[in-house]
């Protein structure tokens, strides 16, 4: 038996350990246990080991009030921000969880003094506009990309006539993408028309297979399937690069020396502190990152660039991807490469309220590409959280919540029309408009947006998907 005395200084040791360092621990000490019992060590040392295991286990149960699962890191405390942990009432946002107690939604205010990227404020949207001589995009306009890294540089190397790039991407989870994933890919879109730019979108199908219980072929199948949904957004065919991982992988040696680069210069400590890793996670997770951040290098797509390094990369992603542009941004310097720019979208939000994100793993929470007419009503109908009041009579009384609603949230993606959105504000939150009504408005928008998604993506054939994915020069001289 271990003495009291011990006990006392373990608990004393343990308590002074973070919830993912306790983790780790008792992850250690469960390989330990395996090992001396796959020697064939004496009883006694087993059963130390053992003790010392439900011992461990129960610290973390205390400390983060759940079970101990191997594999599964502790759930809301993962690490966000270069091994800094959250704090209790702070949002969780990071490439695979977005999770927040408010109805409004994630703090953004708050994310981007965390993350420590910049807001996109009246004078950069001013700028914008006034470099490409148009009205900005209505994402610019209602703050739906409202955070950016060095997107000044980006200006100035465009006033400047030089040139820069897009790369944005999609991570092959599953046959149907829903009307989430279209914000970044239509933003991308307009981005690339106003500028005239070539972009390049990385399909990461070798990132779904190893984080998913999915074979590769159906990883490789699925980004051929996403793929033609990328490309009914509209995407020039003369100007845009798209490319699955395993394919791409294999035939270019550029993308592969700056994935050997970006691998040299990062350590298992600072992707565990960025991502959450654990010493259980495979080599692939682990190492993965870098296969994210080569693309926003030049020199990854010597048949665009003419083997030029150094043109400057802008990403536009949602911000739940910001964990491993960080990274690329830390590392680029010391291989002698520019940073990549960002443009930082917020989530859309799920149907059930904007506490997370819409997701494809959770088909209740969102609007497919595939669904029907009737299969998007039905959804909105049963499913839309409503800021609307209990009672007509209340609703009539005291109005409805546009901050909370669903469906109003919706329409200030979907809806282009400015003044048709303001009047539905007003009239929703004086009571005049109810929430059937509201709904009804938002069913009317998706409706057609997603029928008019399909019949563009019917004329998508194989053929079209292999010229878009086959490596070439583009319609730019570099
Ligand atoms: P993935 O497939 O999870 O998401 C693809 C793109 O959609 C964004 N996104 C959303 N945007 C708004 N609301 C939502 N509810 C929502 N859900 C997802 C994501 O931020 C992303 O921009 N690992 C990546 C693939 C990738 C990538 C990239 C993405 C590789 N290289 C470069 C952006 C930029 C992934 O799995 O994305």
């Amino acid at each position: 038996m271990q003495s009291g005395k011990m006990a006392d200084s373990l608990n004393c040791d343990l308590k002074s350990l973070s919830p993912l360092q306790l983790f780790e621990r008792v992850t250690e000490q469960g390989e330990k246990v395996r090992a001396l019992k796959a020697g064939k060590a004496p009883k006694d040392e087993i059963d130390a080991a053992v003790r010392m295991l439900l011992s461990l286990k129960l610290s973390y149960k205390t400390t983060t009030g759940q079970d101990y699962q191997a594999g599964l890191p502790p759930k809301d405390l993962a690490l966000i921000n270069n091994g800094t942990a959250k704090e209790e009432d702070e949002d969780l946002v990071d490439p695979w969880n977005v999770q927040t107690s408010n109805a409004k939604g994630v703090d953004y205010d708050k994310l981007i003094v965390r993350f420590g990227s910049s807001k996109i404020d009246t004078d950069l949207i001013n700028r914008i506009e006034r470099a490409i001589g148009q009205k900005p995009h209505h994402f610019l306009r209602r703050g739906i990309f409202f955070s950016h890294r060095d997107m000044d540089q980006v200006l100035d190397a465009y006033e400047n006539k030089k040139p820069f790039y897009l790369y944005t991407g999609r991570g092959p989870s599953s046959q149907a993408m829903h009307v989430g994933h279209l914000i970044p890919f239509l933003f991308t879109k307009w981005l690339q028309e106003v500028f005239d730019v070539p972009l390049v979108i990385q399909l990461t199908d070798d990132e779904k297979y190893l984080w998913k219980d999915m074979t590769i072929e159906k990883a490789y199948e699925y980004a051929r399937e996403n793929a033609k949904d990328i490309i009914a957004c509209g995407f020039d065919i003369n100007k845009t690069f798209i490319f699955s991982d395993l394919d791409y992988l294999g035939t270019s040696a550029g993308f592969y020396k700056n994935i050997v680069k970006v691998q040299k210069h990062v350590t298992f400590n600072q992707v565990k502190g960025i991502f959450g890793f654990t010493d259980s996670d495979c080599i692939g997770k682990i190492s993965f990152p870098a296969i994210q951040a080569a693309p926003s290098f030049s020199s990854s797509f010597p048949q665009i660039f003419n083997g030029k390094e150094n043109i400057q990369c802008l990403i536009p992603c949602a911000i739940d991807q910001d964990p491993y542009f960080r990274m690329t941004r830390d590392v680029a310097p010391r291989i002698g490469q520019p940073k990549p720019a960002l443009l930082h979208s917020v989530f859309f939000p799920a149907l059930q309220g904007a506490q997370t994100k819409m997701s494809a793993s959770d088909p209740n929470s969102s609007i497919f590409l595939t669904d029907t007419p009737k299969q998007i009503k039905t959804k909105i109908n049963k499913h839309a959280f409503s800021g609307g009041r209990d009672t007509i009579e209340e609703h009539r009384k005291y109005g409805g919540n546009c901050d909370v609603d669903v469906s109003f949230m919706y329409l200030t993606f979907f809806l282009e029309d400015d003044d048709r959105l303001e009047q539905l504000k007003q009239a929703y939150t004086s009571g005049e408009l109810l929430t059937g009504e509201l709904k009804k408005v938002l069913i009317e928008t998706m409706q057609p947006l997603v029928a008019a998604h399909q019949e563009r993506r019917k004329q998508v054939t194989d053929e079209i998907v292999k010229q878009f994915m086959t490596p070439r020069k583009l319609a730019f001289e570099f």
